[in-house]
């Protein structure tokens, strides 16, 4: 049997999965995995939360079983798709020290994902050494598989463009590719690593459910915005969450015209991303803009087309919540069989550069 073509992607475990995560990327995994023509690999990046998270051991170990509950409760199914714990497949690492030695250090600090976390996270100069290193890490997390395909939300795209250019890079250095070959065959030429293709996800950024930021604009919904809906929240905590969502503010009574555009008003964008009955949203948006309905009527109608998508989610999550080495065998099954394909690129990846000395085996019991 000829194997399927391989998907990677992966999470860094900073928190549990919310609606922005499920249009962004969760939504595209699931469907790449049931659609059963991909092998499909999810990596939990533990090694990335430690770039700023070093001194918070317990969090993170909590963190890696939180994000393995949330795959498995959205619907990863561990017989059809392979979930790994990135610091257990130690060819990652190997991959990432020899990738760092052919791309040239401005160029991973000239990566915006980078810049902008910087930002965020007011880190100023005071990051480690490991923090723009995860960024090569990154790349030896996805050539590792040697994917077809990386399905991620588009924050991630600058750290794909660089797996991209460590593909080509290697694969022109040390299989011999000619420059000017085209990306899509790099293999059919002999390289090693592909060149890989984003895909992204139905909703390039959803908004969160406050008020706009000091520019005007609605915020992302984040976890650290305090604006999000997880994929955990109960369904009391999903009514509530909704009921006092931010709106329109110039509207006072529910006959005063309402602004429905989703960039201004996340009621709008919600129903616009999650109601299944489109005609029903554009019907209510124009009775909304006409003052002919009011926002509670509108947010009822979300509070349960929210919790239809993530009732079937609850009741899968407190069947693993109630079975942790459930939660265990799937990650310790996905980590063995994701080796056995990290270590064969490592081998081929140490062949083409002239360091295979001795065969070696790597096994987890
Ligand atoms: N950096 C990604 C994030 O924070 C997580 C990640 C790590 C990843 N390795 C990856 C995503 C490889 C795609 C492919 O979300």
């Amino acid at each position: 049997m000829k194997s399927k073509k391989r998907i990677l992607t992966g999470d860094t475990p900073t928190g549990k999965l919310h609606l922005g995560h499920y249009v962004g990327s969760v939504e595209n995994r699931l469907a790449l995995q049931n659609s059963g023509e991909y092998d499909c690999y999810f990596l939990i990046a533990n090694k990335h939360a430690f770039t700023t998270r070093a001194d918070r051991p317990d969090e993170i170990r909590q963190s890696v079983l939180d994000i393995a509950t949330d795959w498995l409760a959205v619907g990863i199914d561990p017989n059809k798709s392979t979930m790994l714990i990135q610091s257990e497949v130690p060819a990652i690492d190997e991959l990432t020290f020899f990738f760092s030695m052919i791309i040239p250090f401005n160029r991973v600090m000239r990566n915006p994902t980078l810049a902008q976390e910087i930002k965020d996270k007011e880190l100023g100069d005071k990051y480690p050494f490991g923090f723009p290193l995860y960024a090569v890490g990154q790349c030896a997390d996805i050539l590792a598989f040697r994917p077809e395909m990386v399905p991620v939300g588009e924050d991630q795209l600058p750290h794909l463009e660089l797996s991209r250019e460590v593909a080509r890079r290697f694969d022109q250095l040390y299989c011999g590719v000619d420059p000017h070959v085209q990306d899509k065959d790099y293999i059919a030429r002999g390289g090693l690593f592909p060149v890989i293709q984003p895909l992204l996800g139905r909703v390039k950024r959803l908004v969160g459910i406050g008020p706009p930021g000091p520019d005007g604009n609605l915020l992302k919904m984040s976890k650290s915005l305090n604006n999000a809906i997880f994929l955990s929240d109960d369904a009391d905590t999903v009514q509530k969450k909704v009921m006092t969502m931010y709106t329109d503010p110039k509207r006072i009574r529910a006959t005063d015209p309402g602004e429905t555009d989703p960039e201004k008003n996340p009621l709008w964008a919600m129903h616009e991303n999650f109601n299944p009955d489109q005609a029903w949203v554009k019907e209510q948006q124009e009775a909304y803009r006409q003052g002919k309905v009011g926002d509670v009527a509108i947010k009822k109608k979300l509070v349960e087309v929210l919790n239809a998508l993530i009732d079937p989610i609850r009741t899968r999550r407190k069947h693993f919540e109630a079975r942790p080495d459930e939660v265990m065998d799937a990650l310790r099954t996905g980590t063995r069989r994701a080796n056995e394909v990290a270590e064969e690129t490592l081998g081929l990846a140490k062949k083409a550069m002239k360091q295979d000395y001795f065969p070696r085996k790597l096994s987890i019991p």
